[in-house]
């Protein structure tokens, strides 16, 4: 199978990142994390001294900045104002504040349009929010993975960074549900599970069997065809 676009959507710490690069792997495919490039320009708007819902002052640092793709053997990196965003974007800072930046529609435009130009390089799996409503609407491959929101918290808690880091499940938790929230009822690509994605409950799974599980999707649709 050459060249396809297969979206994975999902709330945080669903598990969309690590099954979409098991998926990319399997299939000589390349993972795009959209939510990586989200957190990346949030940094550089934390580090501009702006404020996450100053649209003015985030349109303004966005147009100073410049995006090159960099193709690995199974995932995009990238450089964003010339540097590769490190272990910074997982900070509590920029999880409290990616949703709002992520809200502003400039931001949202100015990142499809990068997505949009990785398939260019051959297939891709992207991971998201909006991948299969909004960026391929198109993609003929459609997941969206879910599971309990105490489940994501503990995932999330192993991790040891990101939400509500330092304040015990109860605390990653509520970060986590908070973020949930204002991603589902923004006005902008909300979260929500694409026309035609397959939803898959990732909590009594593991991630090889989520793999296993996209993977026979994949096939199964290409074989009927
Ligand atoms: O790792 P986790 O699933 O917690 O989050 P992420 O995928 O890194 O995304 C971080 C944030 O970026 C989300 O909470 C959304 O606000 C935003 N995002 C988005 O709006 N659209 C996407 N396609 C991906 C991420």
């Amino acid at each position: 199978m050459r060249g396809l676009i297969i979206t994975i959507d999902g709330p945080s710490a669903s598990g969309k990142s690590t099954v979409a690069r098991g998926v990319a792997a399997a299939l000589g495919y390349r993972h795009v994390d959209s939510g990586a490039l989200y957190r990346a320009i949030t940094w550089q708007v934390l580090e501009a001294g702006v404020k996450p819902d100053d649209m003015v002052g985030v349109t303004r640092v966005l147009a100073a900045l410049t995006l090159e793709w960099l193709p690995g053997e199974h995932a995009f990196l990238f450089r964003l104002a010339g540097r590769e965003p490190g272990p910074e974007i997982r900070s509590p800072a920029v999880a409290a504040a990616v949703s709002a930046v992520a809200a502003i529609p400039a931001v949202r435009e100015w990142a499809n349009r990068a997505f949009r130009q990785t398939p260019e390089w051959g297939g891709v799996v992207m991971d998201g929010r909006d991948i299969g409503s909004v960026v391929f609407p198109e993609a003929r491959h459609k997941f969206y993975l879910d599971a309990d929101p105490s489940v994501r918290a503990k995932r999330r808690l192993g991790e040891q960074t990101g939400d509500g880091a330092g304040a015990g499940l109860d605390g990653v938790l509520e970060a986590l549900k908070r973020r949930d929230a204002f991603d589902r009822a923004r006005r902008e690509a909300p979260l929500a599970v694409p026309p035609g994605a397959r939803v898959i409950d990732t909590g009594a799974l593991t991630q090889a069997e989520v793999v296993r599980t996209v993977l026979d999707g994949v096939q199964t649709e290409e074989a009927r065809r």
